[in-house]
């Protein structure tokens, strides 16, 4: 069959993967093929069970497979085959050498870089997909612009701003989609093929377009605001626990002005997920190698103060459970970073696990898509943690529960049973503010929630 355009994606992560199932379920007269280097990730999305747990994922995926949307580890041949290319590798946060800790690792994002330069044949427009720092399309045209043979490359920058749980609610229908360009007639032609795709399924009016450096920049900046909106909120959940005033209430009313806005105000254990913290420190590094010394502190405020979170839940568990944690069992309920996803990446639920081991505290974990996820991230601790996916079997013999995850079945237990299972006087330390206070408490809970006064029978 032939197709009105190729596409080809390179990385089937949790950006590339759903982001390409959704271009090829819109744009059937579009062929769509993903590659990655990772056999095993890319059987799973042949296999039509996708290898990332995604709402509505595994439906868009298969009405795709063998009509136009293809998983493949031929990078060569699909980089020969395709004419326009988004790259949607990992850009983890770089852990050696200069910008340790801040930087972003750019060295998968490099490899794709000269195998395009290597591999094609003609030339290709090249799209940033996944966040990278600003100015990276700057390096990924020199790349690519030394070949002298009259192949051209020309790079757009497209940002992603779909969230994990909601990811195909969001690219069917996405608030905006952005679109970064040189505005050099090459460029603004490049960037016009980009917006023809977007056009087959989102209006206008909501397809952006910008020149590539604020394109690069506005993904750091919403996630900057998004993140500082929870660490806000956390910060006043602190506030509430030492005044008696309520976190849910003050949310509230802060959230009707409608300036401010309702979204993103739950307080909670802290933001995980693998783009927050990890954009948020590229932006504190380019404003220190910048000069700007000043922007670099407020904006690194937000980390610190997610940080604080984690450590003030760990210590009000101290307090709260007669200031020893030692051989006593605390089942957490929920590992991933947030519902509705198995991803893990930077969930609070790694450091609290890590602190409660500190306290030689034993931690039973439970979750219903996370468990893996979980085991591979607490893979060196060689003794104190259990997985268990059954939450009445996880919690027998606890002296605590600690929410993580938001789930919503952690909403519809039978928590009488759950008390009998315990050992008392029993604990909940609501990480997520999802739970009926008042009923635990009836029940005979100790029940801490976050940013409330917590409901006590001493
Ligand atoms: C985020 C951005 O929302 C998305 O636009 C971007 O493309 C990628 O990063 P994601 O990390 O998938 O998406 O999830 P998000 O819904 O933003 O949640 C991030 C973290 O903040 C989670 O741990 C979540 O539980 C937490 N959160 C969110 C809160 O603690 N309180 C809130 O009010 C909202
Ligand atoms: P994200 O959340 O940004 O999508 P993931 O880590 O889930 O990040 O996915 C990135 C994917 O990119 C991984 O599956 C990884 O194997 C793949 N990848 C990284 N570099 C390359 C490369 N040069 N060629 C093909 N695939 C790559």
């Amino acid at each position: 069959m032939s197709f009105d355009k190729r596409i080809l994606c390179i990385g089937a992560g949790y950006v590339g993967g759903p982001t390409m199932a959704v271009i090829a379920s819109k744009c059937p007269r579009y062929s769509v093929t993903v590659v990655d280097v990772d056999q095993g990730r890319v059987d799973a999305w042949n296999s039509g069970k996708p290898p990332i747990y995604e709402p509505g994922l595994d439906e868009v995926v298969r009405q795709g497979l063998g009509r136009n949307l293809f998983f493949t580890t031929d990078i060569a041949r699909g980089i020969r085959e395709n004419d326009i290319i988004f790259v949607s590798v990992n850009t983890p946060t770089k852990t050696f050498g200069a910008g340790a800790g801040l930087a972003a690792d750019l060295q998968y994002w490099e490899l794709a870089a000269r195998q395009i330069l290597e591999h094609a044949e003609s030339s290709k427009i090249v799209i940033e997909k996944s966040t990278f720092p600003v100015k990276t399309a700057q390096a990924m045209e020199r790349i690519l612009m030394s070949r002298n043979d009259g192949i051209h490359f020309d790079v757009l920058s497209n940002p992603e701003f779909l969230a994990e749980g909601t990811a195909i609610r969001d690219l069917m229908n996405p608030d905006r989609v952005l679109i970064g360009s040189r505005s050099t007639e090459r460029g603004l032609k490049a960037r016009d093929e980009l917006v023809q795709i977007y056009a087959n399924w989102v209006s206008r009016e909501r397809i952006l377009t910008s020149n590539i450096w604020s394109s690069e920049l506005s993904k750091l900046a919403s996630n900057f605001f998004l993140a500082q909106r929870i660490s806000t909120i956390n910060a006043i959940s602190a506030v509430c626990e030492k005044t008696g005033a309520d976190v849910t209430e003050v949310a509230k009313i802060v959230g009707m002005d409608s300036r401010i806005g309702s979204k993103f105000l739950n307080a909670s254990i802290g933001f995980g997920g693998s783009c927050f913290k990890k954009d948020i420190l590229n932006l504190v590094y380019l404003c220190r190698v910048e000069g700007l010394e000043e922007v670099a502190d407020y904006v690194e405020r937000v980390v610190r103060i997610n940080e604080y979170q984690k450590e003030r839940f760990v210590l009000n568990m101290l307090t709260a459970m007669f200031n020893t944690l030692a051989g006593k069992k605390i089942c957490l309920f929920g590992f991933a970073f947030k519902a509705d996803t198995g991803d893990t990446r930077e969930s609070p639920a790694i450091d609290v696990t890590r602190r409660l081991l500190e306290e030689h505290a034993e931690i039973v974990v439970t979750d219903p898509q996370a468990l893996v996820s979980a085991r591979e991230d607490l893979a060196d601790l060689e003794r104190g943690v259990s997985y268990v996916a059954d939450p009445y079997e996880a919690i027998r013999g606890c002296h605590a529960i600690a929410v993580m995850t938001e789930w919503s079945l952690y909403r519809e237990l039978d928590y009488r049973k759950i008390h009998d299972l315990m050992v008392k006087p029993a604990f909940v330390f609501d990480g997520r503010n999802i739970l009926d206070h008042q009923a635990l408490f009836e029940i005979g809970f100790n029940v801490y929630p976050i940013g409330k006064r917590p409901m006590s029978h001493f």
